[in-house]
């Protein structure tokens, strides 16, 4: 189908931020909205496929027959999440902005004031993207990179690590993109490729990385 390319392809996108509980009020969290994953998720459904949203905290909303949302809060459960559905999946777009850390404790009931510091130990959450590369079979696997120093190395370095197919750089130092903003300026890697836009709308952002996907695939 012609208007359709991608309707038998299952799509596993994941979006937002997670939250890691310090106590029953108290998270460690960032700034993502989720956006730029549902506007990939809206791409991807768009051009015909199935989509599995694995989303963390976030006011992003949408109904379609094609679509499930999975919602979770913490990496683990986001990482429980893509292992559940990840055989049954043709792409995978992990847009998540991932706590690399969380509490080693959670407090049960909640932390009181009292000294003058506060110390919280941490420690490493599972690497979400990085597991689904290490049992990619037959899937295609696009992550991102948020980067504000070294953008171009570090977003290659991620995208051997973590055996992906193309990654998405975005950088804190281009105005306009990363969290929450309606817009992002990217620029996509692969081995030996490098392919720069301009600043647009998530959802023209989104369709720029489905035509890389369709190339792909095709
Ligand atoms: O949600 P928005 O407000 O629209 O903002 C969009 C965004 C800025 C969050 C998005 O464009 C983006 O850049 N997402 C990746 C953010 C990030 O945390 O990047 P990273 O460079 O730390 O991680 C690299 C890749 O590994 C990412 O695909 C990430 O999803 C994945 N990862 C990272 C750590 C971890 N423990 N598990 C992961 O899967």
């Amino acid at each position: 189908q012609e208007q359709s390319p991608l309707h038998n392809k299952t799509f596993l996108i994941t979006a937002g931020p997670t939250y890691e509980p310090i106590d029953p009020v108290r998270f460690i969290g960032n700034h993502s909205s989720g956006k730029m994953g549902m506007q990939i998720a809206k791409a991807a459904l768009h051009l015909g496929a199935k989509v599995k949203l694995v989303l963390g905290p976030s006011a992003e909303f949408y109904e379609h027959t094609n679509l499930e949302i999975l919602k979770v809060q913490t990496a683990q459960q986001m990482l429980d999440a893509c292992l559940s559905i990840f055989n049954q999946v043709d792409v995978a777009i992990a847009t998540a902005a991932v706590s690399d850390y969380r509490p080693a404790q959670v407090v049960d009931q909640k932390i009181k004031k009292k000294d003058e510091t506060l110390t919280l130990e941490l420690i490493k959450n599972p690497d979400i993207l990085k597991t689904l590369g290490a049992k990619k079979t037959n899937q295609l696997l696009v992550g991102f990179a948020l980067e504000t120093q070294n953008e171009e190395e570090n977003a290659i370095q991620k995208l051997s690590n973590k055996n992906l197919d193309f990654i998405v750089l975005n950088s804190m130092n281009n105005d306009g993109a990363g969290f929450q903003h309606n817009t992002n300026k990217i620029t996509i890697l692969a081995d030996n490729y490098k392919k720069e836009f301009d600043l647009k709308t998530k959802s023209e952002v989104a369709s720029d990385i489905l035509t890389e996907i369709l190339q792909r695939i095709a």
